[in-house]
């Protein structure tokens, strides 16, 4: 006899932003471009940006102290901590393990997770495993992002559309029929050079002559990028429904990662989805990779938009390439 799995969902969700808001118009006074373009191209009409002493742990803290208290759950109850970010606050240690220490995590292990904006659904998925197996009882998965201090803000393509964030679920045992009922994870690395940070490792160590090249920055083939991206995030929703033998129209809500208002609408077209079902706020925030969805999905369960027993598919793309989806039973309370 097997044993029984262990049903693992979200017990609890915060979010973090930071104060300054950088609008459309500011940036028509640092590039060549407009609110026009960027609001009919993107959706976006302003962003958050850390302050110049802040980093990606400093958001990651605040969105994870929400998210324990919103899941009453304690700091030395936590088996696991996963920070998705590719912003860490350096190479080594990792971002999980600042936040380990922050937050006085003594049994946790932790470890930092890279999947770019997909990386949230991935961190869900992978502390879930822990927990259905018995293996761990709760984890902490956070996505965080200052994406603000990797971008080139001379080249209009890539300054306008990201932004500054931290959000976080903490995962724990939940009822029977509830919680995490099916993923999907995929990547394609042919395609990793549509996003890359050419001078950020071994390949390329950061030096005086890739600065001055700006090589150290973002850079996107964003054409590239969306071409996927319109298929990715549909497709790999229907693949985790597929795996439960769920339709598209169950899904009561799809929060997807917040790149392009246009690939948003387009994956909910693909998934027969009304946009009152889709959770959007790239107009506040624009695209801060791995913190897009945790913060979509607190900022909506903190606006008591979910009821219990909800179906909400987690969808995400990015860097890699990647994407991942998540179909989750809400098993909260109002
Ligand atoms: O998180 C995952 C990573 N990122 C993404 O998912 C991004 C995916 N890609 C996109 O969202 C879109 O491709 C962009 C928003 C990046 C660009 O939108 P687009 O509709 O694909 O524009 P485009 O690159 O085809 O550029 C059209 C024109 C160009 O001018 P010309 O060559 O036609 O004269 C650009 O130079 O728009 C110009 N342009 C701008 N104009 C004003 C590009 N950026 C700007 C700008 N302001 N900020």
């Amino acid at each position: 006899m097997t044993a029984k799995q262990i049903n693992a969902g979200i017990l609890g969700t915060g979010y973090y932003l930071p104060e300054k808001i950088l609008s459309n118009s500011d940036l028509e006074k640092i590039v060549d471009t407009s609110d026009e373009w960027i609001t009919e191209r993107t959706g976006i009409k302003e962003r958050r940006i850390a302050a110049n002493d802040v980093a990606t742990s400093d958001l990651a803290l605040k969105a994870a102290e929400m998210a324990l208290k919103d899941a009453k759950v304690s700091p030395d109850e936590l088996d696991l901590i996963i920070v998705a970010t590719l912003t860490s606050d350096r190479i080594i240690p990792s971002t999980a393990c600042i936040i380990q220490d922050l937050l006085g995590a003594k049994r946790a292990a932790a470890f930092d997770l890279s999947a770019a904006c997909s990386g949230f659904a991935y961190g869900i998925t992978v502390a879930s495993q822990f927990i259905q197996c018995g293996a761990y009882r709760k984890a902490l998965v956070i996505g965080a992002e200052t994406l603000s201090k990797y971008i080139n803000w001379e080249d209009r393509n890539t300054c306008v559309l990201f932004g500054d964030g931290a959000g976080a679920a903490v995962l724990g045992q939940v009822e029977d029929g509830y919680g995490i009922l099916s993923f999907d994870l995929g990547s394609d690395g042919s395609g990793g050079d549509a996003i890359q940070i050419p001078s950020s490792g071994s390949r390329m160590p950061v030096s005086n002559e890739s600065i001055e090249k700006r090589l150290n920055l973002i850079h996107m083939n964003g054409k590239e990028v969306f071409k996927f991206a319109v298929k990715a995030m549909g497709n790999t929703v229907k693949h985790s429904l597929e795996k439960i033998g769920m339709k598209q129209e169950e899904i009561n809500w799809l929060v997807p990662h917040q790149a392009n208002i246009r690939i948003i609408q387009s994956a909910a077209k693909r998934l027969a989805m009304p946009m009152e079902k889709v959770i959007v706020n790239i107009q506040k925030y624009g695209n801060m990779s791995a913190a897009c969805i945790p913060i979509a999905l607190a900022e909506a369960a903190a606006e008591k938009r979910f009821k219990k027993g909800d179906i909400i598919a987690l969808s995400g793309f990015g860097a890699g390439l990647t994407w991942a989806s998540c179909i989750i039973r809400w098993s909260k309370e109002d």
